[in-house]
């Protein structure tokens, strides 16, 4: 099974390589375990869901109701909350590995991954922190390395001369290191406005960045989850219709948002996320402090200096802290070497529901823009299309080593 050589080690995986054990990873994981198909799952932290563990603030909650958040074939506990908070979500996640008993390779980062044409087989190349590599080689490979793999961090005029703290919301925890701060919150997606909720409950003065458009909804309507009403009425309502009621529902529960300085944009709110992939807000009381002017809402940024900022508009502001919640970015492009089905942005170019499958054995999970409803769809079909072949293969007792083996060589 194994070969090696000074450099670096060769293993031959007979099933599927995993790239990724957040959500996705974990889903597909289970699936084929259901199936008793053999695969390994590799991921470059040292824990499972380390988007979760590691990057997210203490307050963070899940934003739609459980049932739309659970993973395949094992529910939330029914003492849960509708919604879980990152704490009750991560262990659900622990158990779940634990139920299916999936145990990720951990502290490998995948550098590369290309379709060997002569060997017909997929080269996968890691490298553990201490510099030792590993070459997998597999017949599939599931990309589920997630939308949010890479920090988004915009180059702003004189943001090296500011002097103060600067860090990215997925490093930000909590409000506490912030008391009494001027801090600036660039950004106004779901993590602008939580963060800035936060640091409001922890007395320091945010100021959130606002520099384009967004379709804040409240997150609940009539007692009812608005996502979850969304997904109802587009069972019989064309989109542009559920858009247009979101939003009237939106006014009569949230009121005229661009008197606080909030534009709405002029593409409804699920058209917007299915064409450019911009999720609205789901307020969970941000606006209320907006309204009250805790939350000061402020245009672009010029430029920074010494313990300043300036905006757009010419107005400065003296400040202490900045939090980028300027978003994320998928890595795929970074080291898949493939272009026929993942797109330059690192998203496969088919959308939903059909981006899930590529050629020769290649997969993705977790890039539907549709969150953990959207990975979990993905991960069945996976694990099924998979679990077919494989099955199909033992049937005729090919299980035998294929004579492309051969080709494989250590690095
Ligand atoms: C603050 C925040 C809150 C969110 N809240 C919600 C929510 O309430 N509901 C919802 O549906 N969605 C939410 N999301 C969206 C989020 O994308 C999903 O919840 C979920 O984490 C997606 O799972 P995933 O497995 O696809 O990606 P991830 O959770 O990002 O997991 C990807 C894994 O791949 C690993 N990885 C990446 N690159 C490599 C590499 N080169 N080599 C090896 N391993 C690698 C990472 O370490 C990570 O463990 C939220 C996102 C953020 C940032
Ligand atoms: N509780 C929850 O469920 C929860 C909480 C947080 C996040 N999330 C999810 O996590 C994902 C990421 O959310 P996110 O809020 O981190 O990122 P995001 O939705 O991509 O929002 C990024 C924000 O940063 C702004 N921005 C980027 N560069 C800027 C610049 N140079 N100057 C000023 N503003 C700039 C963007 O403005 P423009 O629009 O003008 O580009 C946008 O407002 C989303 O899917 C979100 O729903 C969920």
């Amino acid at each position: 099974m194994f070969s090696f050589s000074d450099t670096g080690r060769c293993v031959w995986v007979n099933g599927p390589v995993i790239v990724g054990a957040g959500p996705s990873g974990l889903a597909v994981a289970a699936g084929l375990k259901e199936q008793a198909v053999p695969f390994v799952i590799l991921d470059r932290a040292d824990c499972i869901a380390s988007l979760w563990q590691k990057c997210t603030y203490d307050r963070l909650k899940l934003h739609l109701p459980k049932q739309f958040c659970q993973l395949p074939k094992f529910p939330f506990p029914d003492h849960y909350p509708e919604y879980p908070n990152k704490k009750q979500f991560i262990e659900y996640l622990e158990s779940y590995a634990r139920h299916f008993d999936i145990n990720p390779q951990f502290n490998e980062t995948v550098e590369s991954a290309k379709y060997d044409e002569a060997c017909k087989l997929w080269r996968v190349k890691t490298i553990y922190p201490n510099g030792c590599e590993v070459e997998y080689i597999c017949q599939w490979l599931v990309v589920a390395t997630g939308e949010n793999a890479e920090r988004v961090v915009p180059e702003i005029e004189g943001l090296q001369n500011f002097g103060g703290d600067v860090i990215h919301a997925c490093d930000y925890k909590s409000g506490e290191n912030f008391r009494g701060k001027r801090v600036v919150v660039v950004g106004c997606g779901n993590s602008g406005m939580e963060v800035s909720l936060d640091l409001c409950h922890h007395d320091a003065k945010p100021s959130m960045v606002v520099r384009s458009s967004v379709h804040v909804l409240p997150r609940e309507v009539f007692g009812k989850s608005t996502f979850e009403l969304a997904m109802s009425m587009l069972k019989w309502l064309p989109l542009w219709l559920v858009d247009k009621i979101l939003l009237v529902l939106a006014w009569m529960i949230l009121g005229n948002i661009e008197k606080c300085g909030l534009k709405r944009p002029s593409v409804g709110p699920l058209e917007l996320k299915n064409t450019q992939g911009k999720t609205p807000v789901l307020d969970i009381g941000a606006l209320e402090k907006i309204k009250s002017r805790e939350i000061k809402v402020v245009p672009g940024i010029k430029k920074f200096s010494c313990g300043m900022v300036e905006f757009v508009n010419g107005e400065k502001l003296e400040i202490d802290a900045v939090v980028m919640a300027t978003g994320y970015r998928s890595n795929v492009p970074y080291w898949l070497q493939e272009s026929e089905f993942f797109s330059k942005n690192g998203f496969p170019k088919a959308p939903f529901p059909n981006g899930w499958k590529g050629k020769e054995g290649l997969y993705a999970v977790g890039f539907t823009m549709r969150g953990l409803s959207g990975a979990s769809a993905d991960a069945m079909k996976i694990s099924k299309d998979i679990g077919k072949v494989w099955k199909e293969d033992l049937n005729q007792k090919k299980q035998k080593v294929p004579t492309h083996r051969r080709c494989i060589s250590t690095f």
